[in-house]
């Protein structure tokens, strides 16, 4: 009896740890949370820009929802989305946001979903998937949307405000996009 359940144990954790690794392969960015200090970051970013009174709010790649749960917890009027690929990070973001009527997380390629109706969009990739998201952004994003990306910002475009700690963890980029001017300057 215990060796069964040793091995469906094992199996589940060789299971979960593989899925993981192909959607990180597939994606290009690990499933890492966000530190509650870059967290509160992106809050306050996206706090000073005076967002409308229920704004859409896309978590573009939610991870494990740490960043989606907080959106939703700090913007209660806010309708806000996380959109996740990988299935297990996907999976628990859900089952976090089940006690939060104004998050929904959604299976996706963010790539295809619809953003049209964004206010604001929050981002914590890696370097390189930004150059897509920036493609994809453009085509989609009304101008002007905010837009936060955390640690890994968009190259060429300027940042209008910036969060750079104390302490050691990334600095929060806010773009209006599609973010062709600036008021601070890039590191
Ligand atoms: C560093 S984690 C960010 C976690 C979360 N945003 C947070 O702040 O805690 C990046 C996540 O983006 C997801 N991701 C990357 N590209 C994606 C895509 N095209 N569509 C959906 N999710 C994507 C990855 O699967 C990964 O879980």
């Amino acid at each position: 009896m215990v060796t069964i359940l040793g091995m469906v144990a094992v199996t589940i954790v060789v299971l979960a740890s593989g899925s993981i690794l192909l959607f990180m392969v597939i994606t290009g960015a690990p499933p890492v949370p966000s530190k509650s200090s870059e967290i509160a970051d992106v809050v306050d970013i996206l706090r000073s820009t005076h967002l409308p009174q229920n704004p859409q709010i896309f978590e573009l790649g939610c991870g494990f929802g740490g960043l989606a749960v907080a959106l939703a917890r700090a913007f209660p009027t806010a309708r806000v989305t996380g959109i996740e690929l990988s299935i297990l990070p996907w999976f628990v973001a859900r089952l976090r946001a089940c006690r939060l009527p104004n998050l929904t997380v959604l299976r996706q390629d963010f790539h295809t979903s619809e953003l049209e109706q964004a206010d604001a969009v929050t981002c914590y990739l890696m370097m390189a998937p930004m150059v897509a998201l920036a493609n994809t952004l453009d085509k989609k994003l009304r101008p002007g949307t905010r837009v936060a990306a955390l640690t890994f910002w968009f190259r060429g475009r300027k940042p209008t405000d910036v969060r750079r700690g104390p302490g050691v963890r990334g600095e929060v980029a806010l773009y209006r996009w599609p973010g062709r001017t600036s008021s601070v300057t890039e590191p």
